[in-house]
């Protein structure tokens, strides 16, 4: 099949964190496996483990986020019979490509990243003379790597939030520089997708959800510590019986976000009339259980047995690899490196 009439290729990574919460699951884990499953589309799905490393040496901490995250998908239903899912350290071809592409990628690119301004703005903040203190090369060059990522796999589209369009067009436009060099299509132009329309969901401090505030309802843990957590959501001191302004309410804005649309339109007309706050909660509960119970059975079952985890990030990135190597072959030619 020619390049201009296959199906598009979607591709997308994520960079190992703990604890995964609610707001992971509706602002990336569900729409990237809407996408992946979607049909008519070849969906490939990666952890960026050396990504990570960027921000972490604690080798038992990459260890188990790495871990932990391939757990979460698989629970989720990410199905790796239909999408390619790997690590990112599995697969040499991704580092080989990162050092073509440094070759071709000029410096400047690469100051004006984000991830990197962001820090040199921190020091300047806190009146650090030298603006790089604190900055690894891994850090610096975190989008050429991921460059790499996306353009070893004649990528179309990358599913990911708005923080991360600008790495997508660095790798877009250094394949563009790279073909121009060399003329024709040596690398596929990829194009950022990005998830704009997803809900924010608020912590259970109203504040948004973020781990860095320790305010998410976790996804994984026991029932009962959901329902504590969930108890911990603050709230005003209206009466149980006093109707309440659902717009004004964490448990509102957070059931709103994860509960079906006839769902939330039957609980703003019980708030409305008047609902405790400790009814308001279970229904929160009722909702959450709902969603993550299953998911939650599978990734203990997943995390009781890593060897099982391992054993599908093996065979996903043989079939990584597999399509990895016809690209670089093609950029080894087009660069005179093949012999
Ligand atoms: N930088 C992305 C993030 O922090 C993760 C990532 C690494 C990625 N390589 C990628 C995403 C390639 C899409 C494609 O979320």
């Amino acid at each position: 099949m020619s390049a201009a009439t296959r199906p598009p290729i979607v591709l997308t990574g994520v960079k190992p964190t703990g604890n995964p919460h609610i707001g992971n699951l509706l602002g990336a884990i569900r729409p990237a496996l809407e996408l992946a499953e979607a049909p008519g589309s070849r969906s490939l799905f990666f952890i960026a483990d050396y990504h990570a490393l960027t921000g972490t040496h604690d080798r038992a901490l990459l260890q188990s986020m790495t871990l932990e995250v391939a757990a979460t998908w698989l629970a989720f239903g990410l199905d790796p019979s239909r999408t390619v899912f790997y690590r990112q350290s599995d697969v040499p071809e991704i580092f080989e490509l990162a050092w073509v592409l440094s070759c071709f990628c000029p410096k400047g690119w690469m100051n004006k990243a984000h991830a990197y301004k962001a820090q040199v703005a921190d020091n300047l903040d806190k009146g650090v003379e030298d603006t790089d203190a604190g900055i690894g090369m891994g850090l610096y060059t975190y989008p050429l790597l991921m460059a790499a990522d996306i353009l070893l796999f004649d990528t179309d589209l990358v599913p990911v939030g708005r923080d991360q369009v600008q790495h997508v067009e660095i790798a877009r436009d250094i394949a563009q520089r790279i073909n121009s060099t060399y003329g024709g299509e040596v690398l596929r132009l990829p194009s950022a997708l990005v998830r704009d329309n997803t809900a924010v969901v608020p912590g259970i401090d109203g504040r948004k959800m973020s781990k860095s505030y320790g305010n998410t309802l976790p996804l994984f843990g026991s029932s009962k510590k959901l329902k504590k957590t969930i108890g911990r959501i603050v709230t005003d001191s209206t009466p149980p019986e006093a109707p309440k302004d659902p717009d004004s309410s964490a448990v509102f804005q957070i059931y709103k976000a994860i509960a079906r649309p006839d769902q939330v339109a039957a609980l703003q007309a019980r708030y409305a009339a008047g609902i405790s706050w400790g009814e308001a909660k279970m229904e929160l509960f009722a909702v959450m259980e709902a969603i993550v119970g299953g998911p939650r059975e599978r990734y203990e079952a997943l995390m009781a047995d890593p060897a099982r985890i391992e054993a599908q990030l093996q065979e996903g990135a043989t079939r990584a690899r597999a399509l990895a190597r016809p690209v670089l072959s093609r950029v080894r030619d087009a660069i005179g490196i093949n012999r």
